[in-house]
């Protein structure tokens, strides 16, 4: 089946959290403790300002969910609209500031096919498009090796706020466009 792309809208919504929740859970076994898995839910997530800024992209196979995430050109660097991360919705001038890459997420199901490269390049075409020469992101540890395979280059190693006493690691990344 081919895959096809397209821009969110509210509607996708409850079917966008589905697939994070699965994502979240599912794939982050590798990288982290259980706890932090747990965690993860209160510092990752969609932002659903990028669906309302129709900068968050969906990837289907044969109307099936695969995969999705955004680009953003508002100040906000991570975290969704439960998070504990604060929303900073000032817009970013695209001369000099640096595109934010956003919520990234494949389905379990889907996982080591291509769709996160995919949505990685549809995102980063839309930010060189809208003007910007830079991205950054605050990559999970699940997200690093994607993103390093894409040419991101880890600048910040970070640490969440505690959540129920447990940090999440994460790592700011930059790629020239
Ligand atoms: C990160 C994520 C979106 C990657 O999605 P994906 O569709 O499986 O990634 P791709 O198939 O496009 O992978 C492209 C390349 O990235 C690297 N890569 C991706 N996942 C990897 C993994 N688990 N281990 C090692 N390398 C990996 C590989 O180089 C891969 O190329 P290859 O399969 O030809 O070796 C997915 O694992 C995910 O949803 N994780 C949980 C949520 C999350 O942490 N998102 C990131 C938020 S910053």
């Amino acid at each position: 089946m081919a895959l096809t792309h397209r821009l969110a809208t509210e509607l996708d919504l409850p079917r966008l959290h589905a697939l994070m929740t699965r994502s979240i859970e599912q794939l982050q076994d590798d990288f982290l403790t259980p706890e932090q898995v747990r965690a993860s839910h209160k510092v990752m997530g969609l932002d659903s300002q990028l669906v309302k800024d129709r900068t968050y992209f969906m990837v289907e196979e044969d109307g099936v969910l695969a995969g999705c995430g955004g680009w953003s050109f508002r100040a906000t660097l991570y975290g969704g609209d439960d998070s504990v991360v604060a929303r900073e919705p000032a817009r970013l001038d695209p001369a000099c500031d640096a595109a934010k890459v956003r919520a990234m997420y494949t389905d379990p199901a889907f996982a080591r096919r291509g769709i996160g490269r995919m949505v990685l390049g549809l995102c980063e075409g839309a930010a060189r498009a809208a003007g910007f020469r830079r991205v950054e992101l605050m990559g999970t540890m699940s997200g690093v090796p994607l993103y390093t395979a894409c040419g991101y280059v880890g600048v910040e190693q970070v640490l969440s706020a505690p959540i129920d006493g447990v940090q999440v690691p994460l790592l700011r990344m930059e790629k020239a466009l």
